[in-house]
């Protein structure tokens, strides 16, 4: 996938209107209180320039899932709120996302004013990717840019069809997720060790097999997927979570990994439990000895030791996933450690996104890694090496 795209510095945006669309998915507690807001911080360097360059900003995100209806429990008033507070202007709000409230609303704003649309999945057309809904949110604005890098993987109409009408450039968080991603997996330093949790394996597997083929010189296996791995090796894995249906090709996976001379560990001890309760009867024993009637939710200690030695040796280290059920704090302790190495390395760490980037962020880590992906799903496929609509729909930088 060609990266090479053209940014909000490559164009004249004083005096004009900018579609900009964020991925403002933030999550909230039940009275509606945003409880992280790391996506809105992401979005404030592009928004800040290019309110000093002189433009007005119409801004555009989703939500959560609203499925093309109106849900006003996922409406974006706690993110204007939010930004009023960040950018200390007003941030008017177009509940009518592109009809005529939002036009004479887009018509009136003046250079160095802010709107937002919206959540624009209340509208069908959004995921349908609808020309003509694409369009008429083109029709606000004179120039399109795309800073949603979490929303990067869909091809909706605000992430990618809406780039068919206007001129579109990305904004400086997809410009530094795909530069700092992209120069992690493309030209790594050496040791390059890749840590991969999460709890299903078939999610992650283009990703291995990406790393093997990028010459990745060990993947750290940890976190519920460990046990499929564990299982191919025929081991006892008690009611752990597997994917049967994968067992096989793990097995495979684990030969070709060999043969490429990638060291491929499995934890070599687990923190078990009778139940998926915090409160459990809790033991550690040697992984792939797991015993009926218990299920593995975390690394062990001897694993935990094993991991933070390879990893603070690292030159470059890509983590995604956590280690073990670490919303529990009696299971939190390997993916406390895997972050504790992590922000030791001296050289370049990259957290792909969702459950580990809320976990180092949670343990006050941020600071010391090099990048933390906003992305969930659209780091995974990034680091893959698939194409993400909303950067492939951008124009070529020169
Ligand atoms: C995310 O949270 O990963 C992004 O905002 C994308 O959300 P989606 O998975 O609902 O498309």
């Amino acid at each position: 996938m060609n990266y090479h795209k053209k940014s909000v510095r490559d164009i004249d945006v004083s005096g004009k209107k900018v579609f900009l669309r964020c991925d403002f998915n933030v999550p909230l507690d039940d009275n509606g209180q945003i409880t992280d807001d790391i996506r809105i911080r992401g979005a404030l360097p592009t928004i800040r320039y290019l309110l000093e360059q002189g433009a007005a900003i119409i801004l555009c995100s989703h939500l959560g899932r609203p499925k093309g209806k109106v849900v006003p429990k996922l409406s974006l008033k706690p993110v204007a709120q939010a930004l009023e507070e960040f950018l200390n202007i007003k941030v008017p709000m177009a509940e009518d996302i592109n009809g005529p409230i939002a036009q004479m609303m887009a018509n009136g704003i003046r250079p160095g004013q802010v709107m937002l649309l919206e959540n624009i999945r209340f509208r069908p057309e959004e995921e349908a990717n609808d020309p003509d809904f694409a369009k008429s949110l083109a029709a606000l604005a004179d120039i399109y840019v795309n800073d949603a890098f979490g929303t990067a993987h869909r091809a909706h109409a605000s992430t990618a069809g809406i780039a068919d009408y206007l001129p579109a450039v990305c904004g400086f968080l997809i410009e530094k997720e795909i530069t700092t991603m992209g120069k992690a997996m493309e030209n790594p330093e050496h040791p390059f060790v890749a840590i991969l949790g999460g709890s299903k394996v078939s999610e992650k597997l283009k990703l291995i097999e990406k790393l093997l083929v990028e010459h990745c010189d060990t993947v750290l296996v940890l976190g519920a997927m460990s046990y499929t791995f564990r299982k191919a090796l025929g081991g006892s894995i008690g009611n752990s979570l597997c994917e049967d249906s994968m067992v096989e090709e793990m097995g495979q996976l684990m030969e070709r990994a060999k043969d490429m001379g990638c060291n491929l560990l499995l934890p070599v001890d687990n923190v078990v439990a009778d139940k998926f309760d915090n409160d459990a009867d809790i033991k550690v024993v040697p992984a792939g000895q797991i015993p009926d009637g218990y299920m593995g939710m975390d690394i062990g200690p001897a694993t935990a030791e094993i991991y933070s030695r390879i990893i603070e040796s690292a030159r470059t280290v890509v983590w995604n996933g956590p280690a073990g059920v670490f919303e529990m704090p009696n299971f939190a302790h390997g993916t406390q450690a895997i972050a504790t190495a992590v922000a030791k390395v001296k050289g370049v760490s990259i957290i792909g996104g969702g459950d580990s980037a809320a976990a180092i962020d949670s343990m006050g880590f941020s600071r010391h890694v090099t990048h933390i992906s906003t992305g969930g799903g659209a780091s995974l496929e990034f680091l893959q090496g698939m194409e993400l609509p909303g950067i492939a729909c951008l124009d070529d930088a020169e």
